[in-house]
């Protein structure tokens, strides 16, 4: 049990508060599902970048999913080995694309053409061969919130079947390049595993004409995208996705890499505000809290749910919107949900807050980040603090005429 009263005076509020032990059964878990086969789960670092979760996952064994240099480098920072990191992502810079290079990470995962050209000529100019990947967009709709779909033809992301075959060809004919990865990933918080099974099979499928091409890939990389509950989800078991995974590679002699971010982290988080006061706007009851929509966006951005308690003894219920104190009408994490009576300093802690919450939060209203702590083996300890008010001018102060 989090004592969440005594984290909350500790380290005050607004708080992210990540239960390391929860992470490491997740990893556990996912990790035993796939046994049977040659398996390396690279964390997709965006979910949670903070870089005592990066070594937390590092430690277990994982790998990182990386989409931007700076997530790489975090992942070096955090002792993870170069062989055991990826770079994907839609667009690279050439900067990038050249440090990704000379690091020597296991691959680097391509979108398009157009950056398989850049990356040949990057590696050409550093002398280099460079390990690369195709995301292949199997097209397929993965029935989740359209924001975060990303496997259809109409997302941006990768590149169709027979463009990914002229593109392994051409990888194949380059000197600089070496073509060792397959990969594809259809949306995130995904419930149901059909779309992923007929994914796969689409996938394996090409890698078995690639082979007959005498292009041998090495690393079945299936994305991330497991979902967790928020609210009453049906979800997909480890156990059944590994197993429909494995029914599409048959033979195939492939390590499987996999890019889970908020099936790692998700349900490990918790976001702890406090309250301010509340009003009633006619009819219309407001719990206002010391978080806000900079610090915790999804709702806001996605209407997404996550689940809500009040800490307090109180009794009484009745219909509130939980808002912030930003000045938009966006601003709010849970909306027309049966609350208790709340008072000043009642804590309210919002659940599933570990994976793309602090991750996606930001200065607006010169609010800054909040604070993070771990929690391992019943101790807390500190992995990010607070943001000063000194911290958000630093940059521009000296510019100040
Ligand atoms: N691999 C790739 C190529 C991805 O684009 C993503 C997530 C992942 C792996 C990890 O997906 P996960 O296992 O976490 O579902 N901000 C949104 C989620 C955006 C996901 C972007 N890509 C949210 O708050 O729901």
């Amino acid at each position: 049990m989090i004592n969440f009263q005594a984290l909350g005076e500790k380290y005050n509020t607004p708080l992210y508060l990540y239960d390391f032990n929860h992470i490491t059964t997740r990893y556990n878990t996912l990790k035993e599902a796939f046994r049977a086969k040659k398996s390396l789960i690279c964390y997709a670092v965006k979910a949670n970048s903070n870089l005592s979760v990066i070594k937390h996952l590092a430690d277990l064994g994982a790998g990182c999913d990386c989409v931007s240099i700076g997530e790489v480098r975090r992942a070096f920072l955090a002792g993870v080995a170069n062989y055991k990191i990826i770079f994907s992502g839609v667009g690279k810079r050439d900067e990038e694309i050249k440090e990704a290079i000379k690091k020597d990470i296991l691959m680097i995962n391509l979108e398009s053409e157009a950056e398989l050209l850049r990356v040949e000529a990057k590696a050409k100019e550093l002398g280099k061969v460079a390990r690369i990947s195709i995301r292949v967009n199997p097209n397929i709709d993965p029935k989740t919130h359209p924001y975060i779909s990303t496997g259809l033809n109409s997302n941006k992301f990768g590149v169709d079947i027979d463009d990914a075959k002229r593109m392994y060809i051409k990888a194949k004919n380059s000197s600089f390049l070496d073509p060792v990865g397959i990969h594809f990933h259809i949306g995130s918080q995904l419930t149901e595993l059909e779309p992923i099974r007929e994914s796969s099979e689409i996938v394996a499928d090409l890698v078995r004409s690639l082979k007959v091409l005498d292009i041998n890939i090495k690393f079945f990389d299936i994305g991330g995208g497991l979902g967790i509950k928020y609210k009453d989800e049906t979800l997909i078991t480890p156990y059944d996705y590994a197993q429909a995974i494995f029914g599409t590679l048959q033979s195939l002699d492939v390590t499987i890499l996999c890019e889970p971010g908020r099936f790692l982290v998700g349900e490990s988080g918790y976001f702890l505000t406090k309250v301010l006061y509340e009003k009633q706007n006619g009819d219309k009851r407001f719990v206002i809290v010391d978080g806000a929509m900079n610090d915790l966006i999804r709702p806001a951005l996605y209407g997404s749910f996550h689940e809500v308690e009040v800490l307090n003894d109180s009794e009484n219920e009745s219909l509130a919107d939980i808002v912030g104190p930003v000045c938009e009408s966006g601003d709010f994490f849970a909306k027309n949900l049966s609350l208790k009576e709340t008072k000043t300093g009642d804590l309210i802690v919002i659940k599933a807050a570990g994976a793309y919450c602090f991750t996606m939060s930001s200065n607006y209203n010169t609010r800054g980040k909040v604070a993070e702590v771990a929690i391992e083996d019943g101790k807390d300890r500190l992995i990010r603090r607070r943001e000063s008010f000194e911290d958000l001018i630093e940059l521009e102060k000296e510019y100040l005429k």
